[in-house]
């Protein structure tokens, strides 16, 4: 093991980073409140193709109502500082605001193909959302006690809360678009070879669309709770099929993708649903698993901190977890896979691990 390479930060930039940590709870609720009021909506390229002033912002994102232009414009100056929303003096002295180059993540319409993390945004700041995290001490020191924080899995939480289940997927759904783009990008050597293809846990049906967009002859099969299947729009070579996982996952694949499945469940589950994979596979056929993967060692200017950050929301879920490789092969195996081998690692969307039947 190394010495990890945050032994030379500089006092200075040690105490900005720590205050940044300090106050990036405001960070989080200033981006979702320019989200819910639309301004990045109404800095869209289709809606506002030259930079705008603030009040031209302010009557577009929020047509007819009173503003506060000061607050907007000190709120305005947070997301500048992060690169979501460009400034620009023009010659008459005047403030004129675009899209920055984050900004478009943050978009909530005209994100049909390209996606947004916007509702994802929303959901983790819904009150029972917040109020799951809370406790999270309680997680280290009665960790028995408070293991079922929300009362249970993330899908048992969602059903006590339909209108967070609707926003969640929504959420996966945006996700899926922008992580999808990079995933295809990074994992080429994957799917050529697919002819059908069984997306497990696969929501709306964002990532099959994604792949076939880029694999026309791929059929897919996108296999998910009823009552998300329920609500996904047809696709094109898509066919939408209602079930339960932990009973079966449906036949007829060459491969079954598993995208931001297997961290949000326990070890014994995990096995449980990779059986399920094995056993509808041909053989030949493999699971082609996309998540996070724990690095041995943090080395905290190369790792990607979205992983462990994305770990510690699983703690607050019933057993929930991102994974070492180790784990991942340990479980595959335990499965019945004859191999487990991570293809490639994608900053932010997960990394690419297939697992292969013999
Ligand atoms: C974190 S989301 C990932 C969605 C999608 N794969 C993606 O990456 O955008 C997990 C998905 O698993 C689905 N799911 C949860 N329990 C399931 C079960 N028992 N059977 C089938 N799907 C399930 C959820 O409805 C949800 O769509």
């Amino acid at each position: 093991m190394g010495v990890p390479k945050s032994a030379s930060i500089d006092p200075g930039h040690a105490r900005e980073a720590a205050f940044a940590i300090a106050t990036s709870h405001i960070l989080v609720r200033t981006t979702a409140a320019l989200v819910e009021m639309d301004v990045f909506d109404a800095l869209a390229p289709e809606r506002s193709a030259n930079p705008v002033t603030i009040q031209e912002l302010a009557a577009a994102a929020m047509p007819g109502k009173a503003v506060n232009i000061k607050n907007l414009e000190r709120m305005l100056r947070v997301m500048i500082s992060n690169s979501a929303i460009t400034e620009t003096v023009d010659t008459a002295g005047e403030r004129r605001y675009e899209l920055g180059p984050l900004g478009k993540f943050f978009l909530k319409t005209g994100i049909q193909d390209s996606g947004s993390f916007a509702h994802y945004l929303l959901y983790g700041q819904a009150p029972e959302v917040q109020q799951s995290y809370r406790p999270l001490s309680e997680l280290v020191v009665e960790p028995e006690s408070a293991r079922d924080l929300n009362g249970g899995t993330l899908y048992e939480f969602h059903q006590k809360h339909p209108e967070l289940n609707k926003l969640f997927n929504q959420g996966m759904d945006g996700n899926s678009k922008v992580m999808m783009h990079a995933i295809l990008d990074g994992y080429q050597s994957g799917f050529p070879s697919v002819r059908v293809l069984v997306d497990v846990g696969g929501g709306f049906g964002a990532s099959l669309s994604a792949i076939i967009d880029r694999y026309p002859h791929i059929r897919g099969i996108n296999f998910d709770l009823p009552g998300v299947i329920a609500e996904s729009s047809p696709l094109p070579g898509v066919e939408h099929v209602g079930g339960d996982m932990f009973e079966g996952v449906p036949e007829g694949g060459d491969a079954i993708f598993l995208k931001w499945i297997l961290h949000n469940w326990g070890d014994e589950d995990v096995v449980k649903v990779l059986k399920n994979c094995w056993k509808a596979l041909p053989s030949g056929g493999k699971a082609i698993v996309v998540d996070h993967v724990v690095p041995e060692v943090i080395e905290p200017e190369e790792v990607d901190k979205a992983i462990l950050i994305m770990d510690v929301m699983m703690m607050a879920h019933h057993n929930a977890k991102e994974r070492k490789l180790s784990e991942f092969r340990k479980l595959g195996l335990a499965a019945g896979f004859s191999q487990v081998n991570l293809v490639c690692q994608i900053r932010s969307s997960g990394s690419v691990i297939e697992m292969l039947k013999a």
